[in-house]
């Protein structure tokens, strides 16, 4: 097929490519300069897992153009993803949406045949039907679902794995104007897609829906583990994993996203619950549960904090391991690492940091006030308290019997996602998030 995709960004760009690597012809338009002349000269501008190397398979069908018009007019659908950066309210905002439905409609109205716009952006529901169609619709003259399609097609993917998810989802959903725009949406994906997906087809109200909904269901299984994390920690002897992974077998539950440790971060899930609370209050409905979630989530760094001051006070060194919102990425958005630091410093503590890919963005956010480090064993030199957060794999494998020569007896070492072990770490005060003390399986 002929595709063309605006906004060539962390999402976009793989998008681009994997649709070009399946072998369709991809026309990218980006109002940024740069990233149009660093793609036009075949260099990935975007840090993201596999994606240079997709691109070896993509610049033979991927062409970079230079205006809405050239995307449109050589393609037969227009993918759009552009930031809908969150309002205040929560609600997610249209400006840039509106801005690329503005700069393509003249092509539309021009174009011979029918065409298919089609949104990928995270919009509020209802937006497509009282803000996009009528747009378009007054634009070009034009009749939707009939002269042209809209359709509503948002990825459930995660930095770091874009590419992997993207060809590999459990479900493509695609809110539709109308029967024919849907069957090219699906076609598109069958024909691009490594697996073959279930397609959830449906109107643009209910994918919009949808798409928040489904984010809002995972992050409550995450704040439900966390929540028990935060039981089992009083309890003697109660262990979140070994509770969890047994919840997690009932396939009525199942296993994924079920663990305790950190909260729930990023550019998506923690907006998308702000976005469906919202879009639940404007019509007169409560999303109780979505406040509960965000409840449970929002206590996690403090919880942390009380740990740390329970065993040392200012201004002793506190190492942080991990600023990331998640392995494999270096995005900080609402991650629970910073939100930590921030309490940490105005508490008076020495803040020493490390991360393998987050240093720079984190160094922009929190400025002199933290010591950043390269080297993990520099980090923790005479730390009074190691805390685990991001689970990146280094974090595994730890020498504890070098550090404990570079930290001072007893030290504590908080541990977020289980990774270290008490036996591991002799000398320190271990302490596992979500067991109780004392940890009784562990022994076993
Ligand atoms: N990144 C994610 O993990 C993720 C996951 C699911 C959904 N989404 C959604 O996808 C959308 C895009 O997210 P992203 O992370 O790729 O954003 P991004 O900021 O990385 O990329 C957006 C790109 O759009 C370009 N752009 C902005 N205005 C434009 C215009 N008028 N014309 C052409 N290009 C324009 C920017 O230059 C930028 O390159 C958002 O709605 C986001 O909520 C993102």
């Amino acid at each position: 097929m002929n595709i063309s995709v605006i906004g060539l960004g962390k999402l976009g760009l793989c998008t681009a490519a994997c649709f070009a690597s399946a072998g369709h012809t991809v026309y990218g338009f980006d109002l940024n300069d740069h990233f149009r002349s660093e793609l036009k000269s075949r260099r990935n501008p975007i840090e993201e897992t596999g994606l240079t190397d997709l691109l070896e398979s993509a610049w033979a069908t991927l062409h970079i153009v230079d205006s809405y018009e050239a995307a449109l007019q050589a393609s037969d659908i227009t993918l759009i993803i552009v930031p809908t950066p969150s309002l205040p309210d929560g609600r997610f905002s249209n400006d840039y949406l509106v801005n690329v439905l503005d700069g393509l409609a003249p092509a539309l109205k021009a174009k011979n045949g029918f065409h298919i716009v089609d949104v990928v952006s995270t919009v509020m529901p209802g937006t497509c039907d009282t803000i996009f169609k009528p747009l378009l619709e007054q634009a070009t003259g034009k009749r939707c679902g009939t002269d042209f399609g809209l359709v509503y097609n948002p990825e459930f993917i995660a930095l770091g794995s874009v590419i992997r998810n993207f060809l590999n989802p459990d479900m493509v959903l695609i809110g539709t104007s109308d029967e024919r725009s849907g069957s090219v949406v699906r076609e598109l994906y069958a024909s691009t897609c490594k697996t073959l997906p279930a397609m959830a087809v449906m109107s643009l109200i209910n994918a919009e829906i949808t798409k928040i909904s489904l984010n809002c269901y995972v992050t409550m299984k995450i704040s439900y583990a966390n929540g028990l994390a935060a039981i089992c920690e009083q309890v003697p002897g109660a262990d979140v994993d070994v509770i969890t992974a047994a919840i997690g077998a009932d396939s009525r539950v199942g296993s994924k996203c079920l663990k305790g440790g950190l909260g729930f971060g990023g550019p998506c899930f923690p907006r998308d619950n702000l976005a469906f609370q919202t879009f639940a209050e404007e019509f007169g409905a409560e999303a109780l549960l979505g406040k509960a979630v965000v409840a449970v989530n929002n206590s996690i760094p403090e919880r942390l904090f009380k740990k740390v001051s329970e065993q040392c006070v200012p201004p002793a060194k506190v190492a942080l391991l991990g600023l990331s919102y998640k392995a494999d990425t270096h995005i900080i958005e609402e991650s629970h690492s910073i939100i930590l630091a921030k309490n940490l410093i105005a508490a008076g503590y020495q803040v020493a940091l490390h991360d393998p890919t987050a240093i720079d963005a984190a160094r922009d956010l929190l400025g002199s006030n933290v010591i950043f480090f390269n080297d993990m064993y520099e980090c923790l030199t005479d730390a009074s308290a190691i805390i685990l957060l991001t689970d990146w794999p280094q974090y595994r494998d730890l020498d504890w019997k070098h550090i404990a020569t570079l930290t001072s007896s007893g030290a504590l070492v908080l541990d977020s996602w289980r990774i270290a072990k008490k036996a591991a770490t002799p000398g320190f005060t271990y302490i596992p998030v979500g067991v109780g003390n004392p940890a009784k399986d562990e022994a076993l």
